[in-house]
């Protein structure tokens, strides 16, 4: 079985737990946590977002410092990390950032019911990879370690967080909590409903704790693959 990537999910959410609120990129963090980020997404070799964050938040996902794109550079990488996606509905534009910003290799997961559909009209833009009858994360990241992905970076929404930490392939978890609520059950949350491995009777291990400004930074070692770097 291949080894899965080292899989860090990095989020900042409200008071309240939600990822912001029906407004695309709504700014949970600061100036000083988004720098931190960048460096979290210089150290991986691919960032992942499910379809609605693309849809929604139109992100480029790159490396923002110059100095950390230089730094990358020089040890033969891509300026930015690989960019990876999945989605079913392929309802996704050729033309937004997540396309067409940067140069590093762009991965769409889909069911192979949808590859057919998705190649036409993503096919100039990404690579097209079929995840079988329905995409499963397990066999994702399989697939992404195979690709040479050994470090993964998974930035959202919360559809993509929940399966992530319910099939427990999440070796790192950096929570950011933002000084505010946002107040709307309709918002999007951390995660939506699951079983997940911590619970009462198992709880998760609490590694660092960093304030950053008006923000607290919370890592959690949830598997023991955990980097203390
Ligand atoms: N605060 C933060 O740090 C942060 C970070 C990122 C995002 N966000 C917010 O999170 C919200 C989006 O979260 P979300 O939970 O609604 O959506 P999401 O996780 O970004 O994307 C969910 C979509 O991804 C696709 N998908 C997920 N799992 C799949 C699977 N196994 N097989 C096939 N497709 C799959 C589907 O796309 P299709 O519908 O195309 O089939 C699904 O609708 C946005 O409001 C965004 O602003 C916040």
């Amino acid at each position: 079985m291949p080894e899965r990537p080292y899989t860090l999910l990095s989020c900042s959410v409200s008071l309240d737990g939600y990822l912001g609120d029906q407004t695309p990129r709504l700014a949970l963090s600061n100036e000083a946590d988004f720098d931190r980020v960048d460096g979290v997404r210089a150290s991986c070799d691919a960032i992942l977002v499910g379809a609605v964050t693309v849809r929604t938040d139109n992100p480029r996902l790159l490396v923002r410092s110059q100095a950390r794109r230089d730094e990358r550079t020089a040890r033969g990488l891509p300026p930015s990390p690989a960019k990876v996606t999945v989605s079913d509905r392929v309802d996704l534009d050729a033309r937004s950032n997540f396309f067409t910003a940067g140069a590093a290799e762009k991965l769409l997961y889909t069911s192979s019911p949808r590859v057919a559909d998705a190649r036409a009209k993503l096919g100039p833009v990404a690579t097209v990879v079929d995840g079988g009858s329905r995409v499963r994360m397990r066999r994702l990241t399989e697939d992404l370690a195979d690709r040479g992905v050994g470090r993964l970076m998974v930035e959202g929404g919360g559809t993509v967080h929940t399966q992530f930490l319910a099939d427990d392939l999440v070796d790192e978890l950096q929570l950011v909590v933002a000084p505010f609520f946002i107040g709307d059950s309709s918002a999007p949350r951390f995660v939506s409903d699951g079983r997940f491995p911590w619970n009462a009777g198992r709880r998760a291990k609490l590694a660092d704790v960093t304030q950053l400004g008006d923000v607290v930074l919370l890592r959690y070692a949830l598997s023991h693959r955990f980097q203390d770097a």
